[in-house]
């Protein structure tokens, strides 16, 4: 599976998504997308069908979490909305995550990729022992939920560049690596903490990277992500 850059249509409207895509209208290579729960929820699944009949793939990040019959229906709806990409909460287990990939998989067999989060970047470790009472450090318990995960037959995790190493040390090469927190190096971080340039993401073997304002927010959005293609994927 070749590499790929996934831009962040962190957008609060569908409208503002499409005038953003609009600039890329002239590219041969039409970026793959990341939706997420605020423009979906406000726009609702016409924009994923939008989107994909512009030509995008799209990893359709809702995080799922919920009891196994009810992840595996909704799964298949979105499976039918034609993501290329979804994702779940590990923490709701195997049976949840094995119902997932029942759930997406289509009548000819196909699917999305489907992708764990493991520790949301938000949970500390203090939070995770005094709050969840999950006593085991928090590094260990990151690769404990992948290698849950790649035992369900999930596809990959989303982590840091700096993790992709260690998860694919663990769970084995083809479990894929998608990860954020991208900024060039010329650039501020804005409220990423830990960030990688795309060169180094891609040194470092992750699979996918996730690049929101580094391109979004660009003068020239279109020239940035074709800075982000070269440096990740070498073309
Ligand atoms: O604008 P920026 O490049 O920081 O956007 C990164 C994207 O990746 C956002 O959509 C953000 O929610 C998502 N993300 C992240 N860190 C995680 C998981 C997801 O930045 N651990």
């Amino acid at each position: 599976m070749g590499k790929d850059v996934i831009i962040a249509l962190d957008f609060p409207s569908a409208n503002e998504v499409y005038a953003f895509l609009d600039r890329f209208g002239g590219e041969s290579r039409k970026p793959f997308v990341k939706i997420g729960m605020e423009l979906f929820y406000a726009a609702g699944a016409e924009v994923v069908r939008e989107v994909k009949r512009r030509g995008h793939k799209v990893f359709l990040d809702l995080k799922l979490h919920d009891i196994p019959n009810t992840v595996k229906r909704s799964m298949s709806v979105l499976s039918g909305l034609d993501a290329d990409m979804c994702n779940l909460h590990a923490g709701g287990g195997s049976a949840m995550m094995k119902a997932a990939l029942k759930g997406l998989t289509r009548a000819d067999g196909s699917r999305p990729l489907l992708i764990a989060v493991t520790q949301l970047t938000s949970t500390s470790e203090e939070v995770m022992h005094n709050e969840l009472w999950i006593d085991r450090p928090l590094d260990e318990t990151v690769m404990h939920y992948a290698s849950l995960a790649a035992d369900a037959g999930l596809d990959g995790v989303v982590c840091s560049p700096l993790e992709a190493g260690k998860v694919h040390e663990r769970c084995g090469k083809k479990f894929l690596t998608v990860t954020p927190g991208i900024r060039f190096d010329d650039a501020s971080k804005g409220d990423q903490v830990r960030v990688t340039t795309p060169a180094k993401a891609r040194e470092l073997g992750s699979d996918y990277i996730v690049v929101g304002r580094p391109v979004t927010a660009a003068e020239d959005p279109v020239a940035a992500y074709r800075r982000c293609v070269a440096e990740f994927c070498g073309e």
